[in-house]
């Protein structure tokens, strides 16, 4: 999907095609159609050549910046899915527009269906990787609402660790708030399968919410509604 080299000149219909507006006949038609502008002039060739990193153009009156890679950032709704292939829920994929979707973007970890917050997602498997491996150890913060009393015993052994059904090793939590009587603010550096809901039920208390509000040095913008996304400039803005 991707052009082979971003920095050089390509041609528009190839552009249109690796940003994810449709296979190459399609895009070539929407050119030809008079539908696509390219820095506010309208380009008729689907041969015309442009660089296409940092591209403006709109298509069909739609504004898109192109970009090598696509890395963004949704605030996840409670009642969906991370999965591409959803059992029960709608797919958080819906949530993002058809360009983003055809690129294959994918989420970078998985929230459950009812957690909300910020969720990135990107069609740079590398980033994933880096993002996801352990070895790398990105803190996620979680806000989470507890149906019983949260108390300091629990927070010492969240910080010490507990050991989960699946794995012998602890895992451990990065940091451990009390920000209410049924509320806690923690940091995690793994992502396993339901971490956050296993470890509180490990130290016999029980998460009823939970709300991820960071993500390495992003923070979920406060401006930014549930099921709403934006561009996220970069590996630096998320580790420095
Ligand atoms: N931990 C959980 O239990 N659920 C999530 O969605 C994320 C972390």
């Amino acid at each position: 999907m991707k052009p082979a080299r971003p920095d050089k000149p390509d041609s528009i219909d190839q552009i249109l095609f690796a940003q994810g507006f449709g296979t190459r006949r399609v895009c070539a038609g929407l050119i030809e159609a008079g539908l696509v502008r390219v820095q506010g002039a309208p380009v008729t060739d689907p041969a015309a050549r442009f660089v296409a990193d940092g591209l403006m153009i709109e298509v069909e009156g739609q504004p898109w910046q192109c970009r090598a890679q696509a890395l963004v950032l949704l605030h996840k709704p409670a009642g969906y899915e991370c999965s591409q292939k959803p059992s029960a829920w709608p797919s958080v994929m819906l949530l993002l527009p058809p360009p983003l979707r055809r690129r294959g973007v994918q989420p970078v970890g998985r929230l459950d269906q009812d957690t909300t917050g910020l969720l990135l997602l990107t069609d740079d498997g590398a980033l994933i990787h880096r993002l996801t491996s352990p070895k790398k150890q990105v803190p996620k913060v979680y806000e989470l609402r507890t149906d019983r009393p949260v108390d300091d015993a629990q927070v010492q052994c969240l910080l010490t660790g507990v050991v989960l059904d699946d794995d012998p090793q602890p895992v451990r939590a990065e940091g451990c708030e009390i920000t209410g009587t049924h509320s806690l603010r923690l940091t995690l550096v793994q992502g396993k399968y339901h971490q956050v809901k296993r470890m509180l039920a490990a130290v016999g208390n029980h998460v009823v919410g939970l709300h991820r509000s960071e993500f390495g040095r992003l923070v979920l913008p406060a401006d930014l509604a549930p099921g709403q996304w934006r561009w996220v400039e970069g590996l630096a803005a998320i580790t420095g």
